[in-house]
């Protein structure tokens, strides 16, 4: 099978390209074993909300593997395989415990780390239990959301704490948690594509963001220490507006606020939200967020406090496709590349150079781990991560000639990402 399809030069000619091409297994495979699978393992993912987990336990499926979590009865958080050693059941239906879980169907005990606690059908002698274990990975609790570790045990890094997680004048808080139907990667890539800002939410779907992202940016991209961001610089009026939005390797976004209009000059000011783009298999993804929330609520939208209430142009506006049709959103857009898009049918442009840096980062991340090394963003020290998603209004008048002031404005779009890569202004 052909990993690239034909570039069609023939009219009506539909026949010459009929067929098929291969997914890019590197990239999208995230089952265990895989490459990338391997790679996105060695950083911790978060799996569930904290007030998901009451007195029963939670069926998950996070890459790949089926799995289940629970809060014992002494407050210790649990994310097993979900099968139960002995012969199978779910532990979705088994009795959360003072201590572990206990299974349905035959009694046997396990604790959180995995330990067989009792086998109580064993003869008193038997020493099953103290030789076998049950998997079991290593979590964290953190603003009121569960992470899990399920890479190689001698590798785990330490949790990132993140540098817009204590920002003066913000809280964090748990927002949404919500699934995508297809492959991880594409999801991911949508944050390096600021153009579909202005076409979809803008242009197709009437104003979802604000009118101001109809205007086509000039767009730049750029590595960070921890990923990469896009630069998207607009003229309003007197001001160019530079937005920047953040893909934290390997599957962590920072998008700024879609409440930005560029009319009031302001510095840095850090994103609403970060986003975890967790893999569940191969064709399922789940999206779940943390919210930042200005303690002030200044210039904050009610909705985006509530944590009820959905950041919009995410999901399908109703579940009538003739709604959908004529109001997609991110979902239809994205979803709709197929399950695994292909990247064997892709015409990449000018304005896509953002999903080839990106790919390239995860590239390189899997080469890392598959030479046995560290990828390069995973931080093993205790320090806050510094990030870089903002947007920065300057006030600086256009000048004459039009093609001047779009020199200028990539300027000082690329002069601020490189200030703020050098001296990132929530680590100070
Ligand atoms: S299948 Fe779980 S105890 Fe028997
Ligand atoms: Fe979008």
């Amino acid at each position: 099978m052909a990993t690239r399809a034909p570039f069609l030069t023939t009219r009506f000619g539909g026949y010459y390209h009929r067929e098929i091409p291969q997914e890019d297994a590197e990239l999208t495979r995230i089952g265990p074993g895989t490459p990338c699978g391997e790679y996105l393992r060695r950083f911790w993912q978060p799996v569930t909300f904290s007030d998901d987990l009451k007195d029963l336990p939670v069926a998950l499926k996070i890459l790949g593997e089926e799995l289940v979590a629970f809060r014992d009865f002494s407050g210790r958080i649990g994310l097993v395989e979900a099968h139960c050693p002995h012969r199978g059941t779910s532990l979705e239906f088994g009795l959360v415990s003072e201590t572990g879980i206990r299974c349905c169907y035959h009694g046997w005990l396990i604790d959180v780390d995995g330990t067989i606690l009792e086998t109580p059908g064993e003869p008193a002698d038997s020493t099953l239990k103290d030789r076998l274990c049950h998997g079991a990975y290593p979590t964290h609790e953190y603003n009121g959301t569960i992470f899990a570790y399920m890479g190689p045990p001698d590798q785990k890094p330490p949790f990132p704490m993140f540098d817009t997680y204590e920002r003066e004048g913000y809280r964090l808080m748990p927002g949404k948690k919500y699934n995508y139907p297809c492959n991880w990667l594409q999801i991911l890539e949508n944050a390096m594509d600021p153009v579909h800002t202005s076409f979809l939410h803008t242009i197709v779907s009437g104003s979802q963001f604000t009118e101001e992202f109809g205007v086509i940016p000039e767009l730049d991209f750029i590595e960070t220490p921890a990923g990469m961001i896009y630069i998207a610089t607009r003229r309003m009026g007197d001001n160019i507006w530079v937005r920047m939005v953040e893909n934290i390797m390997p599957n962590l976004q920072q998008v700024a606020p879609i409440w930005e209009d560029g009319k009031n000059p302001h510095d840095f000011d850090g994103p609403m939200m970060s986003r975890w783009i967790v893999p569940q298999d191969d064709n399922n993804t789940m999206l779940l967020e943390f919210r930042h929330i200005a303690v002030e609520e200044e210039g904050t939208p009610a909705w985006w406090i509530d944590r009820e209430q959905m950041l919009p142009a995410q999901l399908p506006i109703t579940e009538n496709l003739e709604d959908q049709q004529r109001q997609p959103s991110d979902y239809e857009a994205q979803v709709s590349q197929r399950p695994i898009a292909i990247h064997g049918l892709e015409h990449l442009g000018s304005t896509d150079r953002g999903i080839t840096m990106f790919r390239k980062l995860v590239k390189d991340g899997i080469k890392a781990v598959q030479e046995g090394r560290d990828p390069d963003v995973l931080s093993r020290d205790d320090k806050p991560v510094p990030t870089y998603c903002n947007d920065t209004v300057v006030y600086s008048p256009a000048v004459d000639n039009v093609e001047d002031d779009i020199k200028m404005m990539r300027e000082v779009g690329r002069k601020l990402a490189e200030d703020y890569i050098a001296n990132p202004p929530l680590s100070k």
